[in-house]
């Protein structure tokens, strides 16, 4: 197979609450590179069962994200959407990859620090080699570009060491079987915008989270425009009024984080939202940025339900793009144990 030149792959987790930083830090960048790229987006179930997942919901939730992709403006047809675990190639080049990444490297991942907390005796292996998986659902397919929020870029860091590590320990082979010079690319993560770390908003200093207990701290993708509504009014924020300049929005990070949801939301830079709103009271913002949010989540939401309540067609999608994506994993793989010198 040779290298693509222009292909993303990027995944979400099935755990639940999807919300606002979801969004904005990636679904809406996915749906936004359908017209210059080749798309791979999945579902990433493998990666969910790092930490406990109720079987009961887990195929709800499954649904749910690709209800997201879809109400969003993904295109199941020119693209391909699926969920990780029909393809077990991701965890068959995990495999490889557990076995080219370092522990001191792993070692290093700030996410498991955070997701493990105080009692790392007791996180799951899954956890621990997370990063390597997620390199291996990217590099199964050798994509180029990969749009994340911020959280995610320190794994991609560790997935372009995997591929260089990889094309370098097996060089000599990669040259014989007529790949060139390299066979996995150095994939260019994509974060940018004023999206790219939504916080919560309960806590400027916290990240939004589907994990967080508050329910406030979120706005989720399935909730109606009172609830959006509500949980805008009641986020925090300080006593003055609106900045006049970025340095002094800078200083204030719930202010901040509102103004970034509002630039994000309205497809614009944080600049234009303080000139529009420098010195004014957020009891005049946020009545604006609610109706913004409203007004762009709702058709989200109720397309979101639509999927939700046909989840045959939500099913049919699933299964036809992991054929797709079955197609170049076996590929690839095939390629790889070639490589590494396994038989065939
Ligand atoms: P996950 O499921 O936690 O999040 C999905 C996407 O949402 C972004 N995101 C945010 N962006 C802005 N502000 C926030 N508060 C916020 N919270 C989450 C994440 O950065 C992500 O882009 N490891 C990944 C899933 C994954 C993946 C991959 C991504 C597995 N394999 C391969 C890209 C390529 C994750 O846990 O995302």
């Amino acid at each position: 197979m040779t290298q693509p030149s222009n292909r993303v792959f990027s995944g979400v987790q099935p755990t639940g609450n999807l919300h606002l930083g979801n969004y904005l830090g990636a679904i809406r960048k996915f749906v936004a590179l359908q017209n210059s790229h080749e798309c791979i987006y999945c579902v990433v179930d493998l990666h969910a069962v790092t930490v406990w997942q109720d079987p009961a919901e887990l195929g709800k939730n499954i649904r749910e994200v690709t209800a997201a992709f879809l109400a969003s403006g993904i295109d199941p047809r020119k693209h391909i959407v699926f969920n990780q675990s029909q393809i077990a190639q991701h965890a068959e080049l995990a495999w490889v990859f557990n076995c080219v990444a370092r522990m001191g490297w792993l070692n290093r991942m700030t996410q498991f620090k955070e997701k493990a907390g105080k009692d790392k005796e007791n996180a799951s292996v899954g956890l621990f080699s997370y990063p390597t998986l997620m390199a291996a659902d990217i590099l199964l397919y050798r994509a180029t570009h990969v749009p994340v929020g911020d959280d995610q870029k320190q794994h991609l860091e560790l997935t372009r060491d995997i591929a260089a590590k990889f094309n370098n320990d097996f060089s000599k082979q990669i040259t014989a079987q007529g790949h060139g010079e390299s066979y996995f690319p150095q994939t260019e993560p994509i974060i940018e915008g004023p999206a790219t770390r939504i916080m919560s908003l309960r806590d400027g200093a916290k990240k939004m989270s589907k994990s967080d207990p508050s329910d406030l701290s979120r706005i989720t993708l399935t909730d109606d425009a009172d609830t959006i509504a509500k949980k805008i009014r009641k986020a925090k924020t300080d006593p003055a009024p609106l900045p006049e300049t970025l340095e002094e929005l800078k200083a204030r990070p719930e202010a901040d984080n509102l103004v970034g949801i509002y630039a994000a939301l309205a497809e614009t830079g944080k600049a234009e939202i303080l000139s529009e709103f420098a010195g004014k009271e957020f009891s005049a913002f946020k009545p604006a940025l609610a109706e913004l949010a409203v007004e762009k989540l709702a058709p989200i939401s109720a397309e979101m339900t639509r999927w939700m309540d046909d989840p045959t067609s939500v099913d049919a999608v699933l299964r036809d793009g992991a054929d797709r994506a079955r197609a170049i994993a076996e590929e690839t793989m095939k390629e790889v144990k070639a490589i590494i010198g396994f038989l065939s």
